[in-house]
């Protein structure tokens, strides 16, 4: 759909089912990219891939109360609107939906998605309820907006599993499209949170990527055994002075349950905190 960068803003439910109705009505397809904002290439690499697979493309940005735990980054996330408004408007988005956390979760609201076992383990076990809130509002968000499918990126990878199996658990009629990691030069990962460090931090920060890709080089040479693995990896970000890991682990591509052997497909993963940030990436081998 051509939209001559006039690009609609809605911040009501209502007006947002609406015009998806309406699109619909006229027999084209919607393509949603869920965001919290703060729009940076990784985000608009998903939006490229929602213009090349459906007609309307809607971008939400909400930034989820419900997915932060207490002593976490919520009050601090970053927003920029005017920012994100300029970025999306190089592109063919239709609509922003930008709803109100008081409309999305009223007072009262107690019903909750859970998918037990995904949610559970690696980034689950630091971040208690966190995945609870993400597969809640993405649930509301696609029986608000009513897309055909919608895009995710594979930098947050088990949240891309747990929408995935979200999906086919409760029979939802979206398919759900993945995008590659988008990084900087030097590896690093971009995120919403890279903005929380200094220069030095985002330095060693891309040693992150240097260990996903250590291990993988080493898996390729012919190295199976996990532990061997993933000690490989912890050096690399011990010596660039990244102590706080969270996790670094080999797991299935698909359950993300623990593997005896490293195998092609498996998922290297690594949340570690550097500063007041806390940074995830991923590898597959
Ligand atoms: P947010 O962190 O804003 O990310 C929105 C989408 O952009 C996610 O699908 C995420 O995987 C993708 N993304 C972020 N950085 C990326 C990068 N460097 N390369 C490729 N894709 C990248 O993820 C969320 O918001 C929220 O949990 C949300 C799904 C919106 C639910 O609140």
């Amino acid at each position: 759909m051509s939209t001559n960068n006039i690009i609609r803003t809605i911040n009501s439910l209502a007006e947002m089912r609406k015009f998806s109705i309406e699109q619909k009505g006229e027999g084209r397809t919607i393509a949603l990219v869920p965001t919290m904002g703060a729009l940076h290439e990784g985000h608009l690499s998903l939006i490229r891939m929602a213009g090349a697979n459906a007609d309307v493309v809607v971008v939400s940005i909400f930034v989820n109360p419900k997915q932060f735990g207490e002593g976490e980054d919520f009050n601090k996330y970053k927003s920029d609107l005017k920012g994100d408004m300029e970025s999306v408007g190089k592109y063919n988005v239709d609509a922003v939906f930008i709803p109100s956390a008081e409309e999305i979760f009223p007072d009262g609201f107690q019903t909750y998605v859970e998918v037990t076992g995904l949610q559970d383990n690696l980034c689950g076990d630091f971040r208690p309820g966190h995945f609870r809130g993400v597969s809640t509002v993405v649930l509301k968000l696609f029986n608000i907006v009513l897309p055909e499918l919608a895009v995710f990126g594979e930098k947050d990878y088990q949240q891309l599993k747990i929408i995935q199996r979200m999906v086919k658990d409760l029979n939802l009629s979206v398919s759900i499209l993945s995008s590659p990691i988008v990084r900087e030069e030097s590896g690093l990962a971009l995120s919403s949170r890279n903005e929380y460090l200094s220069d030095d931090e985002k330095s060693r920060a891309s040693s992150i990527y240097r260990a996903l890709s250590a291990v993988k080089e080493s898996f390729k040479s012919g190295e199976k055994d996990v532990k061997t693995l993933v000690d490989i990896g912890v050096k690399i970000l011990l010596s660039n002075n990244i102590n706080q890991i969270d996790y670094l682990e080999i797991r299935d591509g698909e359950t993300l349950g623990e593997v005896n052997k490293a195998n092609s497909g498996n998922i290297v993963a690594i949340a570690a905190r550097i500063g007041s940030a806390r940074l995830i990436d991923n590898i597959k081998l």
